[in-house]
């Protein structure tokens, strides 16, 4: 028994941010972001009416419609997201109400993979369907990262990157290729390179050692989120850029290599892939590493900008809509991203 992606559905909110408008709010230019980035524009929610969730939600009613199958018959849930609607619970059983399923008998899980959270989510749904646990498993990428980002001058190398989106697939068992092979990578010693680490338990000390110069109190417990951390601003996503720009490219070409290696399959039998988008220029180089030609890779970060989880669903689900993906086609998905983490997929397109 094999499994199949067998229905797509993204969705982007319609608000579009320019690079223009953007450089009203810190010191950075349409300029700048094009040539380090290749990102035109991205779309930010509606502020305190969409939510991951709801973005979510959007992209998986597609998905369950072009499945054929009806909202009832999904028996699992997997939700990856960076920029999920509360600390806990987690976004699956949120979607899981948002779409009004009422079947309890079906299981919701989060991951918190990033920038792979997709790709991981989809060896997590191949793996169950394969077992015969689950017949259709709704997997859903959304972020609305306009939510958390610094808009000064501080934030501007990652806040120009991030924009909102949402992409859903259900995973369903097939007796053709379907999902070919899987491959998930994670190096945890590069953890604070690329990370968001407010609120969290260490309450302000890592690895015994204040970060922020907080005195320790002697109190029972402690707090996840002091007030002077949101008084100095230690509440947004930090990015070393360029070590993570470093490894990424490294590890992209590695990653599609190794699952290549393991079907017998070499670069010129791709058809189409579908690298993360988390930099034009950094599929650029993976696209020349690999040789593949202009129609063999998709990008559409110059509208989206990088959506984290949603980046490879909305991509995949774009790109076969524009009929780019037919049947049979040899599809790759790679990612690379915080934690650090990083993974592929190969599928025979059915
Ligand atoms: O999806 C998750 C994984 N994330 C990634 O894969 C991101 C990987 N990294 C990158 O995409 C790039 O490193 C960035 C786009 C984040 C930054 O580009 P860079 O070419 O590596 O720039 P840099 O960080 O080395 O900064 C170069 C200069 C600095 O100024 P100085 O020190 O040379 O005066 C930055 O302060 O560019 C400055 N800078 C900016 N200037 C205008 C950084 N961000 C901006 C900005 N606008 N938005």
């Amino acid at each position: 028994m094999n499994s199949r992606i067998a229905g797509m559905g993204y969705y982007v909110p319609d608000r579009v941010v320019t690079n223009d408008e953007l450089s009203q709010h810190m010191d950075t230019s349409d300029a700048w972001i094009q040539e380090h980035t290749g990102i035109q524009a991205r779309r930010y929610g509606v502020k305190h009416e969409e939510t991951t969730t709801t973005m979510g939600a959007r992209a998986a009613k597609i998905a369950i419609e072009r499945a054929g199958i009806s909202k009832e018959d999904v028996d699992f849930i997997i939700f990856a997201t960076l920029s999920p609607d509360y600390y806990f619970p987690g976004c699956g059983v949120l979607l899981q109400r948002e779409l009004g399923i009422t079947n309890t008998e079906i299981g919701a899980l989060d991951i918190r993979n990033q920038c792979t959270g997709f790709v991981y989510g989809l060896a997590v749904a191949d793996q169950f369907v394969k077992s015969g646990m689950y017949k259709n498993v709704l997997l859903v990428g959304a972020e609305m990262h306009s939510m958390g980002l610094d808009f000064t001058t501080t934030g501007r190398n990652v806040t120009v990157i991030f924009g909102d989106g949402a992409g859903a697939a259900i995973i369903q068992p097939t007796e053709g290729e379907g999902i070919l092979t899987s491959h998930l990578h994670s190096d945890g010693t590069f953890a604070e390179e690329l990370a968001f680490i407010n609120p969290g338990s260490h309450g302000g000390y890592h690895g015994g050692k204040d970060m922020y110069g907080y005195p320790s109190e002697d109190t029972l417990g402690g707090i996840f989120m002091t007030p002077t951390m949101i008084e100095e601003g230690h509440i947004y996503p930090y990015m070393n850029g360029q070590v993570v720009f470093k490894k990424a490219v490294v590890k992209f070409v590695e990653v599609i290599h190794e699952a290549l290696n393991k079907v017998g399959l070499k670069q010129e039998d791709i058809d189409m892939m579908i690298p993360h988008q988390a930099n034009l220029r950094i599929s650029q180089f993976v696209q020349k590493r690999l040789g593949l030609s202009d129609d063999q890779v998709f990008n559409n970060i110059q509208k989206y900008g990088n959506t984290t989880a949603a980046s490879i669903p909305i991509a995949l689900c774009e790109a076969w809509e524009a009929g780019k993906i037919k049947e049979g086609d040899l599809v790759c998905l790679a990612a690379f991203g915080a934690g650090f983490t990083w993974g592929s997929s190969l599928i025979r397109w059915s």
